[in-house]
């Protein structure tokens, strides 16, 4: 990824930083770190927040309700279920899956096929290797409307395939040549709602929908388009799991994919599977249970509380604005929801150029825009921080 150069560097580091951080308070001379691309393996230093919401839920019922044993002579092989068409699936993830989206009434799961990964990152590369062919002339073209994720460059690019290849903008694209688009949804960086732009016959669709939950956004209706990613990195937090997954109508498709995941990882972590069935079943049992909140509704709350703090202190600054998001009503909460996006998307009104380096000099680290094919004058900011980190980002915000 973006940031695979200071992954490597810090690797040794991470696990001894990761468990500093949850107790460690920043001082006020500390740098915080809210490029959240350079943090995405380590989701214990900056998404504990999420993890609070995690262990409210499960503390209810005692830790046992997200806690799996798994001995050492358990889920040896690499099949998980050889009568399934993804036959490395553990089939309770599969009915976890299903179970959650029929509750959050976020996406189509009937007659659909669904394909575990390796995050929803390994599932994005397999899409683009199913809709590619080795006998194209050219590789195909792979874009997504600015301001877009910035790892889908670096990760169509990284290997150098022949058979896909980055084409930028999808807003600006007109070749006349086939095209994969990618349509993020609540959309990394800026937490738009988004559909596809370029619309031609000869061009596939990949839906990126790892923010469409309701701590996030309205939840309007199932999505169902032909091919789906989501992620547990950002539904329950649980980026360290490593594990996503893809809903795929078609058949072919759902086939390449599987087979790209065959040849490049032999299937996906049974470990990791269990871990996240089970979690996915405490937020599943907590929709259902009407005497408490849900983990999404709490998830929503926290996310609505932070906006409103931080659209207050942007506002009195006056150095940047933030984009304007809209209210509908949520089809799983049943009230008007604003979406509440996991970044801040901040553009410098005046005369900041540079608005990454701007911050920096105020000790706060942020993802610039032109990593998402934009000016130098927007920035990335995490919304899902610590606590003490997001209220040390709104008080170096307001002395600026
Ligand atoms: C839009 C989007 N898609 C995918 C991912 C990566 O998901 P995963 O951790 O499942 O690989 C991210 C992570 O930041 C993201 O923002």
């Amino acid at each position: 990824m973006c940031g695979l150069k200071q992954e490597h560097a810090s690797q040794r580091s991470s696990s001894l930083e990761a468990k500093e951080n949850v107790t460690k308070k920043h001082s006020s001379d500390s740098v915080i770190n809210l490029d959240q691309e350079n943090n995405w393996n380590w989701p214990g230093l900056n998404l504990q927040w999420r993890s609070n919401n995690v262990r409210r839920v499960l503390a209810k019922d005692g830790r046992q309700k997200c806690t799996i044993t798994i001995s050492g002579y358990q889920s040896l092989s690499y099949f998980s279920d050889v009568k399934n068409f993804c036959w490395f699936l553990e089939p309770e993830f599969a009915e976890e899956i299903k179970r959650l989206h029929k509750l959050v009434g976020n996406a189509v799961t009937d007659d659909r096929y669904l394909i575990v990964g390796t995050g929803s990152t390994q599932l994005f590369q397999a899409a683009l290797y199913a809709h590619s062919s080795p006998d194209a002339h050219k590789p195909i073209n792979v874009v997504s409307a600015v301001p877009y994720y910035s790892c889908y460059p670096t990760v169509a690019d990284y290997l150098k395939s022949g058979l896909y290849k980055w084409a930028g903008d999808a807003s600006t694209y007109d070749k006349d040549e086939p095209y994969i688009e990618v349509v993020t949804s609540p959309n990394n960086p800026d937490g738009r709602l988004r559909e596809p732009v370029v619309n031609r016959s000869d061009g596939f669709v990949v839906h990126d929908l790892a923010y469409y939950w309701p701590q996030y956004t309205a939840i309007t209706s199932p999505a169902d388009h032909d091919l789906m990613l989501f992620t547990v990195s950002k539904s329950t937090g649980h980026a360290g799991s490593r594990i996503g997954w893809a809903i795929v109508k078609d058949k072919n498709v759902a086939e390449k994919m599987r087979k790209y995941i065959e040849i490049s990882t032999i299937g996906v972590s049974k470990e990791s599977q269990l871990r996240a069935a089970k979690i996915l079943r405490a937020v599943s049992d907590s929709c259902q249970d009407l005497s408490d909140e849900s983990f999404f509704n709490y998830g929503r709350r926290r996310m609505t509380e932070r906006w409103e703090r931080l659209t207050s202190v942007i506002k009195l600054n006056g150095l940047f604005s933030l984009p304007e998001y809209s209210t509908e009503i949520c089809n799983f909460s049943g009230v008007p929801t604003k979406t509440h996006p996991a970044f801040a998307w901040l553009q410098s009104k005046g005369m900041i150029e540079d608005s990454e380096n701007f911050l920096k000099g105020h000790k706060i680290l942020t993802r610039s825009g032109k990593h998402c094919g934009v000016s130098t004058k927007y920035v990335r900011v995490s919304m899902l921080d610590r606590e003490g980190t997001f209220d040390l980002l709104l008080e170096r915000l307001s002395n600026l």
